[in-house]
């Protein structure tokens, strides 16, 4: 049996980065950009159980609604879903989040990663010509809202996003209602949104409640020992989080790397870059390190397959 390599370290520290990567994170806590005002703890180290129990307890991940202010218009009428998110997913078992990371390239999960009940991929992360590796069944797709916007053309047009519920994100201010975030979001991508319910009216598409957000980042930050950039939570670390509200367990790949580990940003791409897998904008470093803790799953899953398990939050007992 050939000897585990090191994993990721759940104590993983910004002093650890390289220079000008230190130097990013603390660009963006002088910009604030988000107006975050945290006085809540910090370094509050909780047992694994309890931060579970935390999460659960204070994420409230919702789909806008109705009766969310602005969204109750007759236009937005047309727009939005007329079936819940919930009617629409159910209650599922065995999930699997496939993060975009080059290690995935050669890593041969895709079977694997097919054998769960439901897969969850973000943003432009293709299937085609990439199935040994990562698999070809999407049943949710979670893009943010500058894909949706800057990219509305490819969004639009490209047929990787028309499988399976798709779900988008918008950054929104720390303190803000819905209200204001309607007024202000950080790309404006209700018109490309709107556009593409136009185009496939049959196909569920979702927004996701901005609130979870920060109430995630105070969870991330409570159990930080230092402080994290005052951003929202990376793509990935949400999916993480709407997984679990859904499913029974929860198997993630390639968010902790395996040994396959590079710099190569994405999987589907020759791109390099180190702040993809340890964080620059978003809190990523800390998001990996709470969720190395809450693992249920062996270092050795972690260093061959990149697998973390995590259970879903109907099976966590408070
Ligand atoms: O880059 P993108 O946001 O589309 O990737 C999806 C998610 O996968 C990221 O939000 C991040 O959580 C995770 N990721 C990672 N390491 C990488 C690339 C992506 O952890 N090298």
């Amino acid at each position: 049996k050939a000897a585990i390599g090191k994993v990721w370290d759940k104590d993983s520290s910004s002093r650890n980065l390289v220079p000008w990567l230190q130097k990013v994170r603390k660009n963006y806590m002088a910009m604030n950009k988000y107006n975050v005002t945290y006085n809540g703890k910090k370094h509050a180290k909780l047992s694994p159980e309890k931060l579970l129990c935390q999460l659960r307890d204070r994420v409230n991940v919702t789909m806008i609604q109705r009766s969310d202010g602005p969204f109750g218009t007759s236009e937005w009428q047309q727009y939005l879903p007329e079936t819940s998110f919930s009617e629409t997913v159910g209650q599922l078992g065995h999930c699997a989040v496939v993060s975009s990371a080059g290690s995935l390239k050669s890593s041969h999960l895709g079977q694997e990663i097919d054998s769960h009940d439901a897969v969850l991929r973000f943003n432009g992360a293709p299937v085609r010509g990439f199935q040994d590796d990562v698999g070809q069944k999407t049943t949710i797709r979670l893009v943010n809202s500058q894909l949706v916007t800057v990219e509305e053309q490819k969004f639009l047009k490209e047929s990787l996003y028309n499988t399976g519920i798709l779900i988008v994100w918008d950054p929104a201010p720390y303190h803000a209602e819905i209200d204001e975030w309607y007024r202000k979001p950080d790309y404006k991508f209700f018109e490309s949104y709107k556009a593409y319910r136009r185009t496939y009216p049959e196909q569920p598409f979702y927004i996701l409640n901005p609130k979870m957000q920060w109430q995630l980042w105070d969870i991330l930050q409570e159990n930080s020992l230092e402080n994290i950039q005052p951003n929202p939570p990376s793509s990935g670390m949400l999916g993480i989080i709407l997984m679990m509200t859904l499913c029974d367990q929860v198997d993630v790949y390639e968010f902790l790397p395996s040994k396959r580990q590079t710099d190569i940003c994405h999987y589907y791409q020759k791109f390099h870059d180190y702040a993809c897998t340890m964080g620059a904008y978003h809190p990523l470093m800390f998001e990996k390190n709470v969720v190395k803790h809450i693992n249920q799953g062996t270092d050795e899953d972690i260093y061959t397959h990149g697998k973390v398990t995590l259970p879903g939050f109907r099976k966590v007992h408070c």
